[in-house]
């Protein structure tokens, strides 16, 4: 392929991951187009330009920040989707319901992927690299990403966002930013619209959690959370961690 060739990447966020990466690469860098056929990938994966990969040592470790020329989603695509991995987009999609003040509800499923797309590009255009805003995407991540490695991945990471989402919002509530009301649209979002679960796996040590939340991205030694409050979504440093097992023993059992 010479520099004025384009790569176009078809599938999942695991194809247009791998696709960016091989653009930002190639001859330092050509055309990438993601054509993206997954829910996951045409309302998060696809857009923003972070690829990468993984090698042994662990998740994502090699790549670069790579911005496609343009993405692709077809909603026809998804009517083959498993379910699983329909729900693991779903888990994703419920967090832009409290990004912005948009009524996401009120929109069909197209309308909706199209507007998580644009709420997505526009975080990012403002702060390409997290250095800041683009960590509002990581709602409900901190106990996901917990969860993800407490249950060794049985938990898919749509599936643990949705119960880091319920968490979250407990939190926040418990810490007087939002109000009972609040903490029920989160239920309606994520339980009624969406079908999922905000219920934990039973099992699980709750000193384990707090030590893996403890060592999230977004720490500086304390408990990080991105949490919703009258400013919206905001990265709330130092959260006490008596709030924090409150707010776990609350949490449902499946
Ligand atoms: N770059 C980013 O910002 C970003 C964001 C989120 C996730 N990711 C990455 O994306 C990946 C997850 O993406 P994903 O959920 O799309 O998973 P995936 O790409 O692994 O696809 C999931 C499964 O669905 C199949 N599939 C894809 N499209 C299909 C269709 N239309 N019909 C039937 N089956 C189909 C795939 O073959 C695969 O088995 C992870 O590797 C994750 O690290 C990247």
């Amino acid at each position: 392929m010479t520099r004025g060739d384009v790569i176009v990447g078809v599938g999942g966020g695991m194809v247009t991951d791998v696709a960016g990466y091989a653009a930002a690469s190639w001859h330092r860098g050509i055309a990438v187009v993601h054509v993206s056929t997954t829910l996951v990938g045409m309302v998060d994966a696809a857009i923003g330009g972070k690829t990468g990969v993984n090698i042994p040592e662990g998740k994502n470790l090699v790549g670069a920040f790579w911005q496609p020329s343009g993405v692709v989603c077809d909603t026809s695509t998804l009517a083959t989707l498993p379910e699983r991995e329909r729900r693991c987009g779903y888990g994703e999609m419920a967090k832009y319901h409290f990004l912005t003040g948009d009524d996401l509800l009120a929109m069909d499923l197209p309308s909706r992927i199209a507007r998580c797309v644009r709420i997505k590009a526009d975080i990012v255009s403002q702060d390409e690299r997290e250095g800041g805003l683009r960590a509002v995407l990581n709602y409900g991540h901190t106990l996901g990403h917990a969860l993800e490695i407490a249950t060794h991945f049985s938990l898919a990471h749509g599936e643990a966002v949705a119960v880091g989402l319920k968490f979250a919002a407990l939190v926040a509530h418990s810490m007087g930013r939002i109000d009972a009301s609040r903490v029920a649209y989160h239920d309606d979002v994520i339980v009624k619209e969406y079908g999922l679960s905000v219920a934990m796996p039973t099992g699980l040590a709750v000193s384990e959690l707090v030590d893996l939340m403890k060592r999230d991205k977004k720490s500086s030694g304390g408990l990080t959370f991105m949490l919703d409050g009258p400013r919206g979504i905001e990265m709330v440093r130092d959260v006490p961690e008596e709030i924090v097992l409150d707010c776990l023993k609350r949490m449902e059992l499946r």
